[in-house]
């Protein structure tokens, strides 16, 4: 299984002034190329520390403090600045939640857009780079002649369809969407959602999707990754991980899910996450768990491969 990417023990961590918070802990894991992997987990659980890290964007007081991220061969963590400005948009593309601060209200959206052939030298001429911009809307399904409408012009799906073009203009094997569809309403989330993955397809990309809905994510994806507190706790195929969740948390996302496990009463799971500055010892889901025994308030699982899944919980370390 050929991988578009490769994390290696990525630790993130936030400096602030009431202490560490370690917003990803040691997370490894493989993205298999053309794979649709989710990124599942709670508010404040790392999901959009991790994809800025992916793309070497951690805002400060956060920095990326251990690990490899293996892109194309490449550890991106040790590349110089100037190559991972190259890369960013062009092999790499990310989508915001919100379109309406990722783009600029007082210019055209085929400006924007247009920007992207320029800023990676595609051209040099406005006139071309707008043409392109033209086709690259129409490619999202936005009609080309919108290039000379303002984002207010536009409905909230159409300013996301923009944000995509912008992000797939340089044909990207890899697209992380973090949250892309939370501010739309379920029909325009699931038409969004459709694009991705026809774009997907015909661009022959990996996309990973950021979502704290475990239902949407278990219908689009290939495979899904749970985030707690900063760890990823379970990943695999997404049949496998719904018909037979192993890890505890896993299973208490899909129990919380009303559109997933149907008839049963929805159950949600009682208490909060842990405060990162000083996350539980042992495992850090253990005070929540209604499976815990002996070693969870101790020692800290270990990852296991369990088939094709990789879970950390004690249940399955012995
Ligand atoms: N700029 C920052 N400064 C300090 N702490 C931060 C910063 N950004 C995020 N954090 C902390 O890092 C942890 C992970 O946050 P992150 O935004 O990655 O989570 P998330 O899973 O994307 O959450 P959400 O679903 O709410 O978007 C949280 O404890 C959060 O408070
Ligand atoms: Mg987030």
């Amino acid at each position: 299984m050929e991988s578009v990417v490769r994390l290696e023990d990525v630790s993130v961590h936030y400096y602030t002034f009431t202490g560490v918070v370690k917003a990803v802990d040691r997370v490894t894991l493989d993205i298999p190329r053309g794979e649709f992997v989710s990124f599942v987990g709670e508010s404040g659980s790392g999901k959009s520390t991790l994809a800025l890290a992916l793309l070497r964007l951690v805002p400060p007081p956060g920095r990326i403090v251990s690990g490899r991220i293996v892109f194309n061969g490449m550890d991106l963590l040790s590349l110089p600045e100037q190559k991972m400005r190259e890369l960013r948009g062009k092999s790499i593309s990310m989508v915001f939640q919100d379109p309406m601060t990722s783009l600029d209200p007082v210019r055209k959206v085929g400006e924007q857009i247009a920007d992207v052939y320029i800023e990676h030298g595609v051209t040099t001429d406005m006139e071309e780079a707008l043409k392109l911009a033209r086709e690259a809307l129409e490619m999202v399904g936005i009609p080309g002649d919108r290039v000379n409408y303002y984002p207010h012009q536009l409905s909230g799906g159409q300013r996301q369809r923009v944000l995509i073009a912008a992000a797939v203009a340089l044909k990207p094997s890899l697209l992380i969407a973090d949250e892309p569809t939370t501010a739309l309403d379920v029909i325009v989330q699931a038409k969004i959602m459709d694009l991705l993955e026809d774009l997907m397809k015909e661009l022959k990309m990996s996309v990973i999707l950021i979502t704290h809905d475990i239902a949407l994510a278990a219908e689009r994806s290939d495979r899904i990754a749970v985030m707690y507190a900063g760890r990823v706790v379970e990943y695999g195929p997404v049949d496998a991980i719904i018909e037979n969740p192993l890890h505890p948390y896993t299973r208490g996302l899909l129990e919380s899910a009303p559109d997933l496990w149907g008839e049963k009463r929805i159950k949600g799971i009682p208490g909060n996450p842990p405060d990162l500055r000083n996350p539980p010892r042992g495992c850090p889901f253990h005070p929540r768990c209604p499976r815990r025994f002996d070693p969870c308030d101790k020692d800290e699982p270990e990852y296991v491969k369990v088939d094709d899944r990789i879970v950390s919980c004690h249940l399955y370390t012995r």
